[in-house]
């Protein structure tokens, strides 16, 4: 097989041949019109086969990038210990992201080009032909298999060069450590999630303003601003002065309808946490936590836009579709001496996913 490589050798393209008798007598015949096998170029040898300087310097490039891998990684880990999104500080959590962004692209981009410029330049440059053989292999060639690991072992170099090897090991063991490291931010820590989520910064005389996106709060927000139809987002007046701000805006986010007083369908007791049609909601999809954001003014409808999750406003927010299983939390609202929305007290019930058991 390798003489035909070499040699443009047609056998694949052979045809059986046939005797007097008109019977297949196995002899290959080659068409004419055969693309022929051009061979394999000419060998060249690369620099780092023919000076052993430039081979070592291809080496040290190698270990060099494995170990800026390692780097990469630690750095990862540190920027998530100096920077804790904890603070709820914007700057933080930008910081946060950025550089372990940067430390485990750098580390996986290092192991990367290491590893290719391995193979280039170190790893053992000779062309050959590998013949197929029907599965499955028999003894002798799984016998070889074993020969040909050795062979690998001892052309890459793999046990040879043991800084290189070290290294790389090093870079992979390095690298899965930022990922780890991340899933201590799933669950606070030595904190009860239902406890969390049930306390938002609403409070009796909590005024309502507008959410101008990240830390920024707007406005505070007049009964007579909120026309039929319109709906506003709507944050906590007094947010600035959480400790953990986004914390605290991603579970008081709420949103802000006006309906008819007529299309509303308190439940006894809560007739009067509405002010003349204008009802307050948890923007939090009781799902799996996106912010609902999508309301149809002519159905009273709010959709989700992660699962389709559906809620009527005009019954509470009950979910009329999707799979959220629970209402959107209502917040009770009034007005105050100025005709300035304000809430009358918390959400009575925790905001967000209903997959943790509610205390009431
Ligand atoms: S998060 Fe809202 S439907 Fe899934």
């Amino acid at each position: 097989m390798a003489e035909e490589a070499k040699n443009g050798g047609n056998a694949a393209l052979a045809t059986p041949g046939h005797g007097a008798d008109g019977a297949a007598v196995g002899t290959a015949v080659i068409s004419p019109d055969a693309v022929q096998n051009p061979g394999l170029p000419p060998h060249r040898e690369r620099v780092t086969d023919v000076d052993p300087k430039k081979e070592k310097r291809a080496e040290r490039v190698v270990y060099t990038l494995f170990y800026l891998s390692v780097l990469g990684s630690i750095g990862a880990v540190l920027a998530y210990m100096f920077f804790p999104i904890e603070d709820g500080r914007l700057e933080a959590i930008r910081m946060q992201t950025m550089f372990v962004g940067v430390g485990m692209t750098l580390a996986l981009l290092a192991i990367g080009i290491g590893a290719v410029h391995w193979a280039k330049a170190l790893m053992a440059d000779h062309e050959s032909v590998d013949e197929r053989h029907p599965v499955p292999s028999s003894e002798e060639t799984r016998k070889a298999s074993g020969e040909i690991f050795a062979i690998a072992d001892k052309e890459s170099g793999f046990s040879r060069r043991t800084l290189v090897r070290n290294s790389l090991l090093g870079a992979l063991i390095a690298f899965p450590l930022p990922g780890i490291t991340l899933l201590r931010s799933l669950a606070p820590q030595d904190q009860d999630p239902v406890v969390l989520l049930k306390h938002t910064m609403w409070d009796t005389g909590v005024h309502l303003a507008r959410d101008l996106g990240g830390a920024s709060v707007g406005e505070k927000i007049r009964a007579a601003d909120v026309t039929i139809g319109s709906v506003f987002h709507v944050v906590p007046a007094n947010l600035d002065e959480a400790t953990n701000v986004l914390d605290e805006k991603a579970k008081a986010i709420v949103l802000l309808m006006r309906l008819d007083p007529k299309d509303l369908h308190p439940s006894p007791g809560r007739e009067d946490w509405a002010y003349d049609g204008i009802v307050a909601y948890s923007k939090v999809c009781t799902h799996v936590g996106c912010p609902v954001a999508l309301y149809e003014q002519h159905t009273h409808h709010l959709l989700c836009p992660c699962h389709q999750s559906q809620f009527d406003v005009s019954h509470e927010a009950k979910v009329i579709f999707g799979p959220a299983k629970r209402p959107l939390p209502q917040l009770p609202i009034e007005v105050d001496g100025e005709g300035y929305l304000v809430a009358k007290s918390d959400f009575e019930e925790p905001v967000g996913p209903s997959f943790w058991e509610r205390l009431k």
